[in-house]
């Protein structure tokens, strides 16, 4: 496994594998990782000759200078893994690299950025449509690899390849969680050991509003996932909604939408967490 730091030499690094008639896959992360993103990167050997994984923690998707300035940050904890994994080539830019000129592209995604994640972190996916678009640029690999766990996140890029009519294929990967039910998250290792206990309630619950939805009203289903979080004294949810899986709006039916999902939102111990579940 080769680790690169800047865009050229890893270009350079690519160009030779395509020459030589390789598949390229890659698998963007912002590092931190840990069994979620390495299924990616296994997801990703087994439809690629080689495989190239990028770590930048990206600033222009964050909007907490404090979640940005507390990221995880692991490069070589990182590269120990991915080599464990099969991974051929890391990318490792430096801010300055990746963003040699101020940043002032902006993206519209319409009604998919209107809801949940959207008006909540303004900004977050222009800042992940720009780094996710240069990645493709720089490697331009054959598929792309993303987790479902950040379910609008895949929403907004396979809706970006659409729009620029980018030749690569984005595949979906399932969410990985830990055994107890948590999924996991390089934000998990900021909780406390008693927050990190608790936390696996969040998927108990939305377990529990599934096994719920055969018998209740969507209404009735929200209310239960809010009431029972908030019955737990220790968790905020921002939001919980269920959603359309390709427009990601909000239904008042079960009938209304082949595919329902339930994405939530969750503060816990100041540690603010997500989630997916799907209904049909
Ligand atoms: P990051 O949070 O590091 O996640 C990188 C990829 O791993 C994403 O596609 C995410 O959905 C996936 N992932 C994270 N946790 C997962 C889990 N428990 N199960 C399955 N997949 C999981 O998402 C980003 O980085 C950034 O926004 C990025 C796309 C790299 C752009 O900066």
């Amino acid at each position: 496994m080769e680790v690169f730091s800047t865009i050229k030499s890893l270009q350079n690094a690519v160009n030779t594998a395509k020459s030589n008639g390789k598949t390229v896959g890659l698998v963007p992360t912002m590092g931190a990782l840990h069994e979620g993103h390495l299924s990616l990167i296994r997801s990703a050997k087994k439809h690629c000759d080689v495989v190239v994984v990028s770590i930048f923690v990206n600033p222009i998707q964050f909007n907490n200078a404090e979640d940005l300035r507390t990221y995880p940050r692991t490069l070589e904890a990182d590269c120990e893994k991915l080599e464990t994994v099969g991974c051929d080539m890391v990318l490792a830019p430096s801010v300055e690299e990746m963003y040699p000129e101020p940043v002032n592209e902006t993206y519209d995604f319409g009604e998919l950025e209107a809801v949940m994640e959207g008006p909540r972190r303004p900004g977050h996916f222009s800042g992940v449509a720009v780094v996710v678009r240069r990645l493709f640029e720089i490697v331009q690999p054959m598929k792309a690899f993303f987790g479902e766990k950040d379910f609008q996140q895949l929403a907004i890029i396979r809706r970006l390849v659409e729009q620029l009519q980018l030749p690569l294929q984005i595949v979906p990967c399932p969410i990985v969680r830990a055994d107890d039910g948590l999924a996991l998250s390089s934000r998990n290792m900021r909780l406390s050991d008693q927050a990190r206990k608790i936390a696996p309630q969040i998927y108990a619950t939305l377990k529990t509003a599934v096994y719920n939805s055969k018998s209740q009203t969507i209404e009735e289903v929200k209310q239960y996932v809010t009431d029972t979080l908030n019955g737990f004294g220790v968790f905020e949810p921002e939001y919980f909604e269920i959603v359309n899986d390709t427009t990601l709006q909000p239904i008042s039916q079960w009938s209304e939408a082949q595919g329902i999902v339930g994405c939530i939102a969750v503060w816990l111990d100041g540690v603010r967490l997500i989630d997916v579940i799907r209904f049909k």
